[in-house]
């Protein structure tokens, strides 16, 4: 990340709030496109914690050496998250975005074995089925951006034993899309095909882009890790 922030927060809030508030997904990744160069100042200006939160998270239940354990960072953006996960110890990572200018910032940062440019609305991963040990999907599942579509795609590309790892949030705008992504969460559990590891409500996600948006009495608003498991035995 970077080591400073050159913009006032209320530059970066305005920037954000119409990052949450763009609901054509092609705008928004024209958006992102645009946004890529400032992306890291401005998360460090708005105490945005997902990627390191996540992360450890994550690592929290693997035991033993993480040299093998392949990643894939759903809408990995700039690389936060592989960043993050690097430093507790992984070292194999590919990722997916639907912005090239994120991608780029990625690729610079040299962390990722494999990069595609990926339309997580329109497209299936391109990855095969049952593959990775661990999926992330962080800052991506929310209103606007990454429909809740996408989730039994992740599930697909897991191997059976591996690890998701999913964050959204719960600021004023998300709430109609959270609920709908609990109830998907939950669907797929009583289906069997994966099972609920851990839930982390983290009350202080970043700062709120509004006070409308803002948890009641704070400047913030809050979020939620999820992490699951893939059910041994399911095929597909
Ligand atoms: C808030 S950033 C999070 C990036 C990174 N995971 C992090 O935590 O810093 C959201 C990312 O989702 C990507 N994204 C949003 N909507 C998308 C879509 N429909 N298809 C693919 N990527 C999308 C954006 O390009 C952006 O890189």
């Amino acid at each position: 990340m970077a080591a400073s922030s050159s913009r006032s927060l209320a530059e970066v809030q305005r920037r954000v709030s119409a990052v949450h508030h763009e609901n054509d997904s092609e705008e928004q990744l024209h958006f992102y496109d645009g946004w890529a160069p400032e992306y890291e100042q401005d998360v460090i200006t708005l105490q945005y914690q997902a990627p390191r939160l996540a992360a450890s998270c994550l690592a929290s239940v693997f035991q033993g050496s993480l040299a093998d354990v392949l990643v894939l960072d759903v809408a990995c953006g700039t690389g936060l998250v592989a960043q993050e996960l690097q430093a507790k110890g992984f070292c194999r990572f590919h990722g997916l975005d639907g912005s090239w200018g994120m991608l780029e910032h990625a690729r610079q940062k040299g962390l990722y074995q494999e990069l595609n440019l990926c339309r997580l609305d329109q497209e299936a991963l391109p990855a095969p089925s049952g593959f990775y040990d661990a999926v992330t999907i962080v800052g991506a599942l929310s209103e606007g951006q990454v429909p809740t579509s996408v989730i039994p795609e992740l599930l697909r590309v897991t191997k059976p034993g591996g690890f998701l790892c999913l964050t959204t949030r719960d600021n004023q705008s998300n709430l109609r899309y959270k609920s709908q992504m609990q109830q998907l969460l939950d669907d797929l559990e009583q289906r069997g095909l994966w099972e609920k590891v851990k839930v982390q409500e983290v009350g202080q996600w970043e700062r709120a882009t509004s006070e409308q948006e803002a948890t009641e009495g704070s400047d913030y608003i809050s979020g939620v890790i999820y992490l699951y498991r893939k059910t041994l035995g399911v095929g597909f």
